[in-house]
Order: C-alpha cells, then structure tokens, then sequence
C-alpha cells in the first residue's frame, strides 16, 4: 500500500517522459538527459527504496530497446542494469539459439542508461554483453556517501582491466559517461537511502571531514516530497 500510494505520488510529481520525447532531440547531451530522465522515473515508480533503473537504448534508431529495474524483491542479483540485460534478451532472442555468436540485438548499437554508476558485477556484463556506451547519473563514491553499501571499484577500473589474448587491452570495451542528471538522481539516492544513515555512518562520515557533505545534501536535496527507502533489504 506504502510502495503503491508512492508509485501515484511520483506519477503526479514527475512529469513522466517518453521515449517518443527523445526522438526529436538533436544533441547528446539532451538526448543523454532525457533517457535519464525515463531511467529515474522508472526507477523511483518500480522501487523507490532503490532507484536504481536502466534503460537499453538503440543510439542507431534513438529508441527504446528495454527496460530493467532494481528488482531485489524478486532476485537479490537484480540490479537495474542485470535486470535490463536479461530483459533485452529474452525480448531480443537469438534466432539460432546462439546468443554468444548471433544475438538477436545488435549490441554494439546499444547505449546502457542508468541511474547509479554501474557496480563491478553490472559493469562487467557490460563489457561481456558488449554495448557500446555506458552513462549513469551518480557515482559509486557518492551512493556509498549516502549511506549504502558499495563495492568500491569503480567502473574506469573494470573497463580498464578488459584484456583480450596476450594480455592485450580489449578494443571493444564500453564508452563511460557520468554524471548525466546527477542531481537528480543524486538526490533519489540521498532520500531513499536516508534509512541507511545510522550512528556509524555518521561517525565515519565526521572522522572523514565529511560533515560539510552532509549538509550539503540536506539542503538541496530535501525528502519531503520523496518517498523514504522502505524496509526491503
Ligand atoms: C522489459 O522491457 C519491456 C520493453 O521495453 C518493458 O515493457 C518491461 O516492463 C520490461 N520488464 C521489466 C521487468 O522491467
Ligand atoms: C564511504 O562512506 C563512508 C560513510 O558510510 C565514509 O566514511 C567514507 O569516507 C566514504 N568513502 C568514499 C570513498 O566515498
Ligand atoms: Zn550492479
């Protein structure tokens, strides 16, 4: 009931985009924006305790090829990004039962879009599944500021250790961008992940000089309107 009143809220507090919104779009930058925009209001109406959603972009046709959210409840390994992989595939499946060498999507002309800096598991199949961009809203270092758990390697490093035979960097690894919405998605992540932020984070938050970045938050991200993360682990 909590998780439905807040999914109404959201559809009434955003102004929900489209994909057809993006199509008249000419530069990056906006178009970036706009899927962003789709990928967060995705994610806060599909789980708002964790707004991590992502969208599979055809870049080629700048349209939607699939959507994924955090969806934990299910699949503890459901992470937005994980979800929209296994989504697309089984919306696009091999027409020779050989996803490996004759996909039924051309990745290489896909864009990932998500709301949170891919995680090293998210990232990686990234890399295995081949898209040829990455963009995300907020890092790995500002999620693990706000309180949640992280894995804290960011996605730079798991590209850059991408090797082919003889040790070789692979040529064919992804194209990152972040930073795309920050604030908005920033501040998703502040609010939902505020049931996170215990004693012990805020002692190691003050033992890092960190204090400042605390207020910060508070005040340009205020919760008010914005569901609080429930009690979904
Ligand atoms: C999978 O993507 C399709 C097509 O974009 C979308 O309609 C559907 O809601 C997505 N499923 C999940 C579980 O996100
Ligand atoms: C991670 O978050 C903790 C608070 O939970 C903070 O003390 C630490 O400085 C943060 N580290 C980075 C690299 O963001
Ligand atoms: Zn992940």
């Amino acid at each position: 009931m909590k998780l439905f009143s807040a999914a109404i809220l959201y559809l009434a507090y955003f102004n929900y985009a489209s994909a057809t919104d993006c199509q008249g779009l000419e530069s990056t930058k906006a178009v970036d924006e706009c899927y962003m925009k789709i990928a967060l209001d995705y994610a806060l109406i599909h789980n708002p305790g964790f707004p991590f959603g992502a969208l599979i972009v055809d870049h080629t046709k700048n349209d939607i090829s699939c959507y994924g959210a955090n969806s934990n409840k299910k699949n503890k390994l459901l992470h937005g990004e994980t979800a929209a992989f296994w989504n697309c595939t089984e919306l696009y499946p091999s027409p020779t039962q050989d996803d490996m060498f004759n996909p039924g999507l051309d990745w290489s002309h896909q864009t990932l879009y998500t709301t949170g800096e891919p995680c090293p598991m998210c990232a990686s199949q990234s890399i295995y599944r081949g898209v040829h961009r990455v963009v995300w809203g907020t890092s790995i270092p500002d999620i693990n500021k706000s309180g949640r758990q992280q894995l804290m390697i960011s996605m730079h490093d798991v590209v850059a250790s991408a090797k082919i035979g003889a040790n070789l960097p692979n040529p064919e690894v992804p194209i990152l961008e972040g930073g795309v919405l920050k604030d908005a998605c920033d501040h998703a992540f502040w609010c939902a992940f505020s049931v996170f932020r215990d004693q012990e984070y805020y002692a190691a938050m003050n033992k890092d000089g960190l204090e400042a970045y605390i207020t910060d938050r508070n005040t340009r991200f205020p919760c008010k309107d914005v569901p609080e993360g429930h009690d979904e682990l």
